[in-house]
């Protein structure tokens, strides 16, 4: 496994492998790698010829109370998984290879943005779709892969690579679980015992809107208040946001019918998880 973060090198090795006619798959991580993250890898690595990773703690996507600071990075450990995996090329750069001190150009997205995570995170996908631009334009990939429990930035990303014509196509590759429910994160790891037994309530909520659903239930409201009662079982949780909207448009459900995302952003303590599903409802 190649492993570099100058920029020029990059684009030589990938031209290499392009010229031999290889696919090259691309998968843009943050590190603190788990499951979630080897899924894709291993999807890239089925599906293309060549397979990049990027490990990046991306500064323009936290606020400035957020975890920038805190958030996990373990290189050591996640280029041993990398290496394992047979990844290709490992990209690694700093912020000081990807921003100039004059860095002044930055891409943000003007509808789909304005939900979800984008009103309590400011600023968020304005930094993940610059980063992800910077990226795709260094990689210039065939397909990309991204999971589906940052449901919102895959939906973001495909309408980012339609917007500007990114000749590239966009994977969501299904979340990852651990074997009692909970998505695996990063942010996990912040959890302490209690705290991770805790989390457990989150993915219960979303099998409870799936069963409430699979019995005929079309009301998000009553769907929605079912899932708070049971998320107030845990008396630390905060709920930041819960739910149900058109999973392609992201606008609110008045009923629920198509492709239903319910999604939901929870504080445990101060750590915040975010979950979801997606249903197809005739
Ligand atoms: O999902 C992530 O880890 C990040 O948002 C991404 C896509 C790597 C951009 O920094």
């Amino acid at each position: 496994m190649l492993i570099t973060a100058d920029i020029a090198k990059v684009r030589r090795i990938i031209q290499q492998a392009r010229l031999k006619g290889k696919k090259v798959g691309f998968v843009p991580t943050m590190g603190a790698l788990h499951q979630g993250h080897l899924s894709l890898v291993k999807a890239s690595n089925r599906q293309s010829d060549f397979t990049v990773v990027s490990i990046f703690v991306n500064p323009l996507q936290f606020g400035p109370k957020e975890d920038l600071k805190k958030y996990p990075r373990r290189f050591k450990p996640d280029r041993k998984l990398l290496k394992k995996e047979k990844v290709d090329l490992l990209f690694y750069p700093s912020a000081k290879d990807l921003y100039p001190k004059d860095f002044s150009i930055s891409v943000s997205e003007g509808q789909l943005s304005k939900f979800l995570c984008g009103i309590s995170r400011p600023g968020h996908f304005k930094g993940v779709c610059t980063v992800v631009t910077k990226l795709f334009n260094i990689i210039q990939p065939d397909q990309a892969y991204f999971g589906q429990k940052d449901c919102q930035q895959a939906r973001i990303i495909r309408r980012l690579v339609r917007d500007l014509n990114f000749p590239l196509e966009i994977k969501v590759l299904p979340t990852v679980r651990e074997s009692d429910g909970l998505a695996l994160s990063s942010r996990n790891q912040y959890l302490n015992p209690k705290q991770r037994k805790d989390a457990r309530v989150i993915y219960q909520a979303l099998r409870l809107a799936k069963k409430d659903i699979q019995n005929g239930q079309r009301n998000p409201a009553r769907i929605i208040k079912a899932m708070r009662q049971r998320l107030s079982s845990v008396k630390s949780l905060k709920i930041d946001y819960l739910e149900i909207a058109n999973a392609e448009s992201l606008n609110k459900l008045k009923t629920i019918k198509g492709k239903v995302l319910i999604t939901l952003a929870v504080y445990l303590a101060k750590v915040r998880l975010i979950d979801n599903i997606i249903l197809n409802v005739d």
